[in-house]
């Protein structure tokens, strides 16, 4: 979503603000602005669009001045137009926000009524008139900012310039993201620690609550009560590298290619293979005494849960609720004492699922959270921290992530089981095994790439896609279902297999492509009867299976797409692969933006 930094340098700062956005561009936005502090006057310059409309406009109108912030916007409030665009301004202050703020109407109407006039339809501009109005009254920034601060209800990260002021710059965070950056006689601010990359990788995360006043050289960060606090200035290890493609097209290719590695790298922080154990980090509860698991996430994340719900089952025979982030608080969950909430995200700053997670401490639940970015808000607040190693996952359609979520689910899951009793040496010896062999099944699939490519004109046309898959494979349906929708526009749902002919089988004709994805296996001749039951109605299918899954079944097909032979276990991990890569080429093959879909967010952190 919103990304902002802020620089207080030594020299012009516009061109390195715009820099910094270009490296928040896969948060996803649709307009973008920066303003300067330069020669008693805010120079502020926006634009509509993708960030080459305000290169284009800074060209023609430069913004000198060595303190500035800047901000790529995705839309809440008001349409995404140059009016709308961030940085807000008066004549004395002008700021960039990321987050909502709820209870801008009332401020709204109070300011109005005070003779206060908004030029645009944002929930933001109120900030920038509440400040405004105090420091117009003889207030210092520090003063009212910290008189503003508590009168904003809702989510918010900040970063204020005042025109009177260019020496400094304020920022503050509840909700959302915010990070201080420590330079060489220079001071930074962003929304995370890859916009900062090649500024500085000393890093200071601000809680919820702070704010903190930045200068040249110094940085005062002070909590909700106004007392200063010292929040630790950690190395970011984010490198400017990591957010470059390579020899790829595109990011979402790139990490797609990355799964074997990046697979790899996740199971050795969760397996001891010389042993053949699972090995989980540190646990400061009794595990075994678990008797209800919640699982909560969003998205792609929210396929991942479904998966873990299999396993949990199956292997520790724990009851697993699993919830969409944004359902879970006003569905007035029943949390029974002794359970286990486990939240599943890819950015760890997920609006509704940290909302969960918070929701679940307060009742008292244990909490564990898979997150990949090891700073975010949900892994520093939960109790039991499962890291996946994806590295950043910079195209807006999750891939890496999911695969690594789903590595750490399962030893997870076999972790527990073994803590209940419930596996043995050997059984757990097999799960090891199995894990390991995802990597170079993943491999494997991605042998397929040139196939799936080929085969990408066959689905581009359509105006709907079916995917069915029957037990864990029926989470991927959904996932690949997502994909398509995301990055190729094309409307796409998943089924259970066994459940089209309770209604879906309906929308069967020969423009409909359905997508089946069937392992041989335990649940493959019940797949492939459904599939059939497809094809006498002239659906043209697309058969994901393995060799003696396609020799089987694939004759009268549409296409068929090889997959190694793998173990059910990991069957998840290894088909996630062709319809990640089926959704990319197709979007390809149609010349969206695949890696900045229209009207998405990489971090969903507004509710
Ligand atoms: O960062 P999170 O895993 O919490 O994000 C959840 C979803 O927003 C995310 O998975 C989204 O659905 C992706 N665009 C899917 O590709």
């Amino acid at each position: 979503m919103c990304g902002i930094i802020g620089i207080v340098g030594q020299r012009d700062v516009a061109a390195r603000l715009v820099d910094g956005l270009r490296r928040m561009e896969y948060r996803g936005y649709d307009s973008a602005g920066i303003c300067t502090a330069h020669d008693g006057q805010l120079l502020r310059r926006r634009a509509e669009g993708k960030l080459v409309g305000l290169v284009n406009e800074l060209a023609q109108n430069p913004a000198s001045g060595s303190t500035g912030i800047a901000h790529t916007r995705w839309a809440t409030h008001g349409a995404p137009v140059e009016k709308n665009a961030h940085p807000h301004a008066t004549e004395h202050v002008a700021l960039v926000h990321n987050g909502i703020i709820e209870n801008f109407k009332e401020l709204r109407d109070e300011l109005r009524a005070d003779g206060r006039t908004f030029e645009s339809e944002t929930d933001t501009e109120v900030v920038v008139h509440l400040i405004s109005r105090r420091i117009e009254q003889g207030l210092a920034p520090e003063d009212a900012v910290a008189e503003v601060l508590p009168r904003l209800r809702g989510a918010f990260a900040l970063a204020i310039v005042f025109r009177d002021h260019p020496d400094m710059l304020i920022g503050a965070r509840l909700g959302s993201p915010l990070v201080v950056g420590y330079g060489e006689g220079e001071m930074y601010l962003g929304s995370d620690a890859l916009a900062l990359a090649p500024l500085t990788q000393q890093i200071a995360y601000l809680e919820e609550g702070d704010w903190v006043t930045i200068t040249r050289d110094s940085a005062t960060i002070r909590d909700l009560d106004g007392n200063t606090v010292e929040r630790a200035v950690q190395e970011s290890g984010a490198t400017a590298a990591m957010i470059e493609k390579g020899n790829y097209n595109h990011f979402m290719q790139k990490e797609i290619f990355e799964q074997p590695t990046v697979v790899a790298q996740t199971l050795r922080s969760y397996l001891r293979p010389g042993e053949q154990r699972v090995a989980l980090p540190q646990i400061d509860f009794d595990i075994s005494s678990i008797d209800r698991v919640t699982i909560v996430a969003c998205g792609t994340s929210y396929y991942a849960a479904m998966v873990a719900k299999y396993w949990f089952e199956q292997f520790a025979r724990v009851p697993v609720d699993i919830d969409f982030a944004s359902e879970f608080r006003y569905r007035e969950p029943v949390l029974t004492k002794g359970g286990l909430a486990l939240f599943i995200s890819q950015s760890g700053e997920t609006a509704d699922t940290l909302a969960a997670l918070r929701h679940c401490r307060e009742q008292g639940q244990v909490i564990a959270a898979v997150v990949n970015v090891p700073t975010s808000s949900m892994a520093r607040e939960a109790d039991l921290l499962l890291p996946t190693h994806a590295g950043p996952e910079i195209g807006v359609a999750s891939t890496k992530a999911f695969t690594c979520q789903l590595a750490v689910l399962a030893a997870l899951s076999a972790h527990f089981a073994v803590k209940k009793g419930l596996m043995d040496r050997e059984e757990e010896a097999e799960v090891v095994k199995h894990l390991l062999e995802a990597p170079a099944c993943l491999n494997a699939a991605l042998d397929h790439d040139e196939d799936i490519a080929a085969m990408a004109h066959l689905i581009a046309p359509a105006r709907d896609v079916l995917y069915l898959g029957r037990g864990a494979d029926f989470p991927l349906a959904l996932e690949g279902a997502l994909k398509l929708k995301e990055i190729s526009y094309i409307h796409a749902e998943g089924y259970a297999s066994g459940e089209m002919k309770h209604g879906p089988i309906a929308l069967i004709d020969d423009s409909v492509p359905v997508i089946v994805l069937a392992p041989s296996g335990p649940l493959f001749d019940k797949t492939v009867s459904n599939m059939q039951e497809v094809q006498a109605r002239g659906g043209k299918v697309v058969l994901i299976s393995d060799a003696k899954g396609i020799a089987q079944a694939g004759e009268d097909c549409m296409a068929v797409i090889e997959m190694p032979k793998v173990h059910p276990l990991i069957a998840p991990l290894v088909y996630a692969v062709p319809v990640q890569l089926l959704a990319y080429h197709v979007a390809v093959a149609k010349g969206t933006d695949v890696d900045q879909p229209r009207n998405l967010a990489k971090s969903v952190t507004v509710e």
